[in-house]
């Protein structure tokens, strides 16, 4: 008899959470979600995410932030998934705050009620990007998982489909800015497709896996692509890389948590991100399920 392993899912609500939810409960796993909010997970996400309520087998209800005790969280647990991450800008709490220490809290729980594996996701190009706020606070997460003892890994992702839904609906205002040329390339990867990356990711060696999606495209093309399928004609106003680059340090002089929102668009223009090409949803495709999806 084949014993059905249970897994933790944290950050169920998110991108990238849901569909790791779907991933593991066709696989056959006992799945007990954390979610703050249920009735966000009742109704598919903007990018066509699937609802998991009805699927999921235990749903916890906690603000990981604001909830005093986590204990029992992993009780009974063999694999702790998370990727709890900030997802609204708050002047309260950063990165440090969300990406580290919250997800520091479910780390603890997890070695304290003795799971078997820790999977988190991270993001690629970490080397390249390291002065990102959130890559900061993501590599601080990283050393805390590797020196805790448990069986661990980590996904580093390329930008998901989800991001690149955000170029499609500039696009659909008619109008886009650009940082940059837009001549560094990337291969954006389906949510669904990473799920799979991280359902696999349950057994073996402690490791890094990073994961793109099967095509790349210059961050122009990308744009381009975002107008055509939704019927406009290409206009993107490009900003000198030099000028956004001064006003970024200028604003980060009276402005911090506007400087750390802005050093995202700012610093992940200026590298390729190609990483390994995995799974076979098409960026092509996704804007054209978004251009007929109800607005
Ligand atoms: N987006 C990209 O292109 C990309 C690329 C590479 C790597 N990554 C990484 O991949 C991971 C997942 O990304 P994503 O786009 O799926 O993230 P997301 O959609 O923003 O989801 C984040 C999840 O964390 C939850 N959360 C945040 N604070 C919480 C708290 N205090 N208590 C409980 N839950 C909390 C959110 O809950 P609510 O729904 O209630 O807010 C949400 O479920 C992140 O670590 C991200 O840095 C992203």
């Amino acid at each position: 008899m084949t014993i059905m392993k249970k897994v933790l899912v944290v950050g169920a609500s998110g991108y990238l959470g849901r569909y790791v939810v779907n991933e593991f409960k066709e696989r056959g796993y006992y799945v007990r979600v954390l979610v703050r909010n249920p009735e966000k997970i009742k109704t598919p996400g903007p990018y066509g995410e699937p609802a998991v309520y009805s699927i999921a087998d235990e749903i916890i209800l906690s603000d990981v932030a604001c909830t005093e005790s986590l204990d029992g969280l992993c009780e009974g647990i063999d694999i702790v998934f998370s990727s709890l991450e900030m997802t609204s800008p708050d002047s309260k709490r950063n990165n440090y705050d969300v990406d580290y220490l919250d997800n520091r809290r479910i780390l603890h729980q997890a070695v304290v009620e003795k799971v078997s594996r820790f999977i988190y996701v991270s993001a690629f190009n970490e080397d390249k990007v390291h002065d990102l706020p959130l890559n900061r606070a993501h590599e601080l997460f990283v050393a805390d998982l590797k020196a805790s003892g448990l069986s661990w890994a980590v996904i580093r992702p390329n930008g998901y489909f989800s991001d690149m839904g955000r170029y499609f609906s500039m696009a659909r205002t008619g109008h886009m800015f650009m940082v940059g040329n837009g001549d560094k390339k990337m291969n954006p990867v389906h949510g669904a497709d990473i799920a799979k990356v991280c359902a696999d990711a349950v057994n073996g060696d402690c490791r890094k896996i990073t994961v793109g999606g099967p095509d790349i495209y210059t961050f122009r093309e990308i744009m381009e692509m975002a107008f055509h399928a939704c019927g406009k004609t290409p206009w993107i106003t490009q900003f000198p890389m030099w000028l956004v680059d001064g006003i970024h340090m200028a604003v980060r002089f009276f402005n911090s948590n506007l400087a750390e929102l802005m050093s995202f668009a700012v610093e992940d223009v200026k590298f390729d991100h190609v990483s390994p090409a995995y799974g076979n949803r098409h960026l092509k495709n996704f804007f054209a399920e978004l251009a007929i999806a109800p607005k």
